[in-house]
């Protein structure tokens, strides 16, 4: 399929590679509206919930509040901005690779030009147009992030993809610093998450809960094929080469990553999970604890885009 967009330059001083066109800045203009009518609130949920947890383990950190946050392929911004809402002292970092998506976010959060590549205070948010998984971003690799956020943005990308795009934003978060992930479960992952918050199994099947009940069958069979669908529109119609849902947790698990907590939405479409680089002795970000789970927002579909944090739970606190 063509792709209409004209090609852009990466906004990196002293560099000429061209952007490939993505096919997301087509997205952008329906992006918010499809998934709306596709989803419902449910992955504005999610956002919100990492949003939520961002400033929750803003406000635990001890010593300096950490404030310099990265934000990964946050598409047309609501993302960011419900993270500029939960942090208003934090500095932002959002990079996308598709220019409609920024100017949507940039209307979005009221912000300057998208084109700026220094790291500035002020305005609290640089915008960066740049391919990920091609041409990463002069950022400094001498970690100067506290936290990075990529919501629905790695489910985009194959599994070697995955890894470039990880270790890339690894080298630039701090020791001890957060990683939260917002994404599609997998299907089993449903199953299993379904298991551990009492979905009920099929009446009378003994020792049976989500996992092997007919709910949590036909909830990872929804999700199955709603990431089939998913997928397959992505595919058609963006530069995407991913085919289905990467393991979003190998290469922090295998990193020695801290799962630091999580939560999923309570109909197990969504979940977050926040994981922390270990820090410099090998201490506490080691150690791996048992990360604390919890399901959130079980607000109305109804409630509007302004909906306050009171209609969202929050995550971590068990
Ligand atoms: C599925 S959308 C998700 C947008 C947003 N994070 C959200 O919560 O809906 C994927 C976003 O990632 C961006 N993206 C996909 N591949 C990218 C790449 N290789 N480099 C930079 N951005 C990319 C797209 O432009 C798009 O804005």
């Amino acid at each position: 399929m063509t792709d209409p967009t004209p090609h852009v330059r990466a906004s990196l001083p002293g560099k000429a590679h061209r952007l490939r066109p993505t096919g997301w800045d087509r997205w952008a203009p329906v992006y918010a509206v499809t998934e709306r009518l596709a989803l419902g609130r449910e992955l504005q949920r999610a956002r919100e919930a990492a949003a939520d947890v961002a400033a929750a383990w803003v406000g635990s950190s001890p010593g300096p509040a950490p404030s310099r946050w990265l934000v990964l392929g946050d598409g047309d911004g609501r993302g960011l901005e419900a993270l500029v809402r939960a942090l208003p002292q934090a500095t932002f970092v959002s990079v996308d690779g598709s220019r409609a998506m920024l100017a949507r976010a940039r209307r979005r959060l009221k912000a300057g030009p998208p084109t700026s590549t220094h790291l500035s205070p002020r305005p609290p948010i640089t915008w960066i147009h740049a391919d990920l998984v091609r041409n990463w971003p002069d950022l400094p690799r001498d970690a100067p992030f506290d936290g990075i956020v990529t919501s629905f943005f790695l489910d985009c990308l194959t599994p070697d993809e995955l890894m470039h795009v990880w270790s890339e934003g690894a080298a630039r978060l701090q020791p001890g610093g957060a990683w939260i992930v917002t994404d599609f479960l997998s299907p089993s992952e449903v199953r299993r998450a379904g298991a551990s918050s009492g979905m009920p199994g099929t009446p009378g099947t003994p020792g049976t809960t989500g996992t092997t009940g007919t709910a949590g069958r036909w909830r990872s069979l929804r999700q199955a094929l709603l990431l089939r669908l998913l997928y397959a529109a992505f595919r058609a119609s963006t530069s995407m080469d991913a085919r289905e849902l990467p393991d979003l947790a190998a290469p922090f698990a295998d990193a020695g990553w801290a799962l630091e907590s999580r939560g999923h939405s309570p109909s197990l479409l969504t979940e977050w999970r926040l994981w922390r680089r270990p820090d410099r002795s090998g201490g506490a970000g080691m150690e791996a604890p048992t990360p604390r789970v919890r399901p959130y927002s079980a607000a109305p579909d109804a409630d509007s885009e302004a909906s306050t944090p009171g209609h969202r739970t929050r995550d971590d606190s068990g």
